[in-house]
């Protein structure tokens, strides 16, 4: 027999967190680190012989081992079929599509997002299930249960498959078809948004477009779908080239770690429309000509203008955001009478709600907007949804933005992250925040009084499943809030998250700064969390 039973010892930390299970490359590297966790994924997925995976990844520093891993595991625990995107490189959002496309059981993702590459950097993976989303928290926790016990794993004693070229291989019974990463994802791009009308916007010569790949995986879909099918001039796509280290970047579209596109967008002769994608293409920033769109407010426009988009036309059913996302959306949903659902962080907890046909449109305030097309985020979607609007309202960026804010009023926003903290120190900050709750409660800050303290629990409408400990939640009588919360995705001691929010109703008053807008509230965050007492920390590491 070609297939080896492997004795192994099993490794205790494999928890998946937001969004699979993430860590240094250095610790995937550790002997049958990946293969245990492959092992318990197959472990844990009952059905799973004789169906078809879909396998690939982001692009970054082992990505091609890890997927001859998976291949070699795939093969010896009876799978049928895996389709594997060339050159290893698939988008998270092309997974989920192509799961649901090509009806597979599920699929496995390479990526740790965000986060750096590079040997020194992250690595991740990540299960999907039939429906194209992340494996829900049943799932996450009996692969990890599983992990917690293995002794061994099987492998096929294959040679490495030639992952480069399309077309078909296999391993012993199992069948492998390396398929081109974009063709598919295009088409269903083509399907939701008029690319006649993007197509005149571009050829016009009135409008340009700056789009920042960040060297990873989205930077082929960009080129293919908007300066091949969309007519965008060439150069429209920078940074294009995925690489395993990024270019030695951080593939997190914000407005720190996205500082060329930024530069463009506030230079001199600045593009029209600016746009990133982070490292596995789930996520966008959103920028128009010095000006910066805020993603809460992003996930409130496309709700509003949705059925610009032939994908939409016929209205929304429901949105969704996430409880630290702003409240934005919930006056679009308020005013077009669909339903409105707050859901703890991470996109897991939309898949139930988009697969009862609850909701249309979701997204996070982590600069995360998706639909119904998928069951992941997607940050190209996102981009060419935005497109559509400004091919057909013809108004800048800033203009569409600052009309929306005079009709709802604006939600001022921020979110400030103090990564790398302590993560004792993390962990008594949170706790003593909850320990304050009775404290806090009804509490006068200047004109402010505190109207609610809770820790957010969450029931899914559908399932009825509870998730507990989604964030410390301070909410005022005017309706300002403020959120802690600790994050599940960083892999180098904890990273907090504050976010703030203030809804300003007067249009005089909608043009201030964000931070100053926010300065008020922003102090009282740090004094009720004792924040610099606690961490050590002035100022945050990254503010969005
Ligand atoms: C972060 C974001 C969250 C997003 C996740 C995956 O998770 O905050 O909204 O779903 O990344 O992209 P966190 O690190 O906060 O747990
Ligand atoms: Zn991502």
């Amino acid at each position: 027999m070609n297939i080896r039973t492997v004795a192994t010892k099993a490794y205790t930390d494999q928890k998946p967190g937001t969004s699979g299970l993430r860590k240094k490359v250095t610790i995937f590297q550790q002997p049958h680190y990946l293969e245990n966790f492959v092992q318990a994924i197959f472990d844990s997925l009952v059905g799973l012989q004789g169906k078809t995976l879909v396998v690939g990844g982001d692009g970054r520093y082992y990505n091609r081992p890890a997927i001859q891993t998976i291949l070699k595991m795939a093969a010896a625990n009876g799978v049928k079929r895996v389709l594997v995107g060339r050159a290893g490189l698939l988008s998270t959002p092309a997974v989920s599509h192509l799961i649901r496309k090509q009806r597979a059981f599920g699929g496995i993702i390479l990526s740790a997002s965000h986060n750096p590459g590079g040997p020194d950097g992250d690595f991740g993976i990540k299960y999907n299930i039939t429906n194209g989303g992340p494996a829900p928290e049943s799932v996450t926790s009996a692969i990890y249960q599983r992990a917690c016990k293995l002794s061994l794993y099987r492998i096929h004693n294959a040679p490495d498959i030639d992952l480069d070229n399309i077309g078909h291989s296999g391993i012993g019974d199992m069948e492998i078809e390396i398929v081109d990463p974009v063709t598919q994802y295009a088409q269903l791009m083509e399907r939701l948004f008029d690319f006649n009308a993007i197509r005149t916007l571009f050829t016009s010569g009135l409008f340009t477009m700056r789009y920042d790949a960040m060297h990873a995986v989205t930077g082929p879909y960009a080129i293919e779908i908007l300066e091949n099918r969309l007519g965008a001039a060439q150069g429209t796509v920078i940074n294009g080239r995925p690489l395993e280290d990024f270019g030695g970047g951080h593939p997190d579209p914000n407005l720190t770690y996205a500082p060329e596109l930024v530069a463009i967008m506030n230079g001199a002769r600045a593009p029209d429309f600016g746009a990133a994608a982070d490292g596995d293409g789930d996520r966008n920033m959103i920028l128009g000509r010095n000006f910066f769109v805020t993603p809460s407010d992003s996930l409130a426009i496309l709700a509003a203008n949705a059925t610009i988009a032939p994908g939409y036309a016929t209205g929304l059913a429901g949105v969704a955001r996430s409880m630290p996302t702003s409240a934005a959306v919930d006056r679009v949903a308020k005013e077009l009478g669909i339903e409105c659902f707050e859901t703890p962080t991470g996109w897991k907890f939309f898949g139930n709600l988009l697969d009862a046909g609850r909701v249309t449109l979701c997204g996070e305030e982590s600069f995360g907007t998706g639909s119904n097309h998928v069951r992941e985020k997607d940050g190209l979607w996102a981009v060419l949804f935005w497109l559509n609007i400004l091919a057909v309202r013809r108004q800048s960026v800033e203009q569409i933005v600052q009309r929306h804010w005079a009709v709802y009023g604006r939600n001022f926003y921020t979110r400030h992250d103090y990564e790398s903290v302590d993560a004792t120190a993390a962990t008594q900050l949170m706790d003593r925040l909850r320990e304050d709750f009775p404290d806090l409660r009804g509490r006068k800050f200047g004109h402010r009084q505190v109207l609610f303290c809770d820790d957010f629990s969450y029931t899914d409408p559908v399932d009825r499943s509870v998730s507990t400990g989604q964030g410390v939640r301070i909410g005022f009588d005017n309706g300002d809030r403020i959120v802690f919360r600790l994050s599940g995705t960083g892999t180098e001691g904890a990273t907090l998250r504050v976010y703030i929010e203030s809804y300003e109703p007067d249009a005089a008053k909608h043009r201030q700064e964000t931070q100053q807008a926010l300065a008020d509230l922003i102090s009282i965050a740090r004094d009720i969390s004792r924040l610099t007492e606690r961490t050590g920390r002035d100022t945050p590491t990254v503010i969005t």
